[in-house]
């Protein structure tokens, strides 16, 4: 196996295989997530699992039923048009097998408060904005995906329907204090021929070497 195999073979899948995941390949996807690298080793993340049909389509039916009544108040145009155009985008996993929510912690930022109390709010914003909490949880989930992918199931990262998050945190009702939803994927045997991947940039526009 190449070094970029495993990334080659991750690709956003939006079409499903009927059929739940082998619960152990989806305990090895939940072991790829745990040697993801976080700040201070926090481990400030948490993943909901569920191959409940109920459950997925209730998840769907409240992101589209909060779509369309966000919609409702708009007025004809541009705007209104993009939250038609992406809602597809946000509730295809109805039919997946099964659906997983990744939620982020509390995650305490060393020196933040120092910064605060020696009169460095600018610092202390620009450090808060590099978002550590999430940056963690974030590195779970790709490891999560790919493992997934390196296993043959199919996944996407989503967080288009998080204008939904209230609802759906409500939906999964984790029970976690000061943890939120990060983002959902999908997860199952892929259905058809998987889209080609979109293009890349090359990498000069994504590289800079300095010497
Ligand atoms: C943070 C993030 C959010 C995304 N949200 C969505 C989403 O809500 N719906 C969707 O269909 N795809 C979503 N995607 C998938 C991207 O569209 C996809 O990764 C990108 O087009 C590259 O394609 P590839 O994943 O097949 O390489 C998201 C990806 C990321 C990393």
């Amino acid at each position: 196996m190449g070094p970029l195999d495993i990334f080659e073979q991750r690709k956003s899948v939006r079409a499903f295989l009927q059929g739940p995941p082998q619960r152990e390949d989806v305990m090895k996807m939940v072991d790829a997530a745990r040697l993801a690298p976080t700040g201070k080793n926090a481990q400030n993340w948490h993943i909901a699992y569920t191959e409940k049909t109920a459950l997925i389509h209730q998840a769907a039916e409240c992101i589209l039923m909060k779509s369309r009544a966000i919609q409702g108040s708009l007025e004809e145009g541009n705007e209104k048009e993009s939250l038609k155009k992406i809602e597809p985008y946000s509730i295809f996993f109805r039919e997946a097998p099964a659906l997983v929510f990744f939620y982020y912690g509390p995650y305490r930022i060393t020196g933040l408060e120092a910064l605060k109390l020696a009169g460095r709010p600018e610092e202390a914003a620009t450090l808060k904005n590099s978002g550590p909490g999430i940056q963690g949880a974030a590195a779970a989930m790709e490891n999560f995906l790919l493992c997934a992918a390196r296993l043959g199931y199919g996944t996407c990262w989503m967080t288009a329907p998080l204008f939904a998050a209230k609802e759906l945190e409500e939906l999964v009702g984790l029970g976690l204090d000061g943890f939120h939803l990060m983002a959902l994927t999908p997860l199952g045997r892929p259905r058809g021929i998987i889209n080609t991947r979109p293009l890349r940039k090359p990498r000069e526009e994504m590289f800079t070497a300095i010497s």
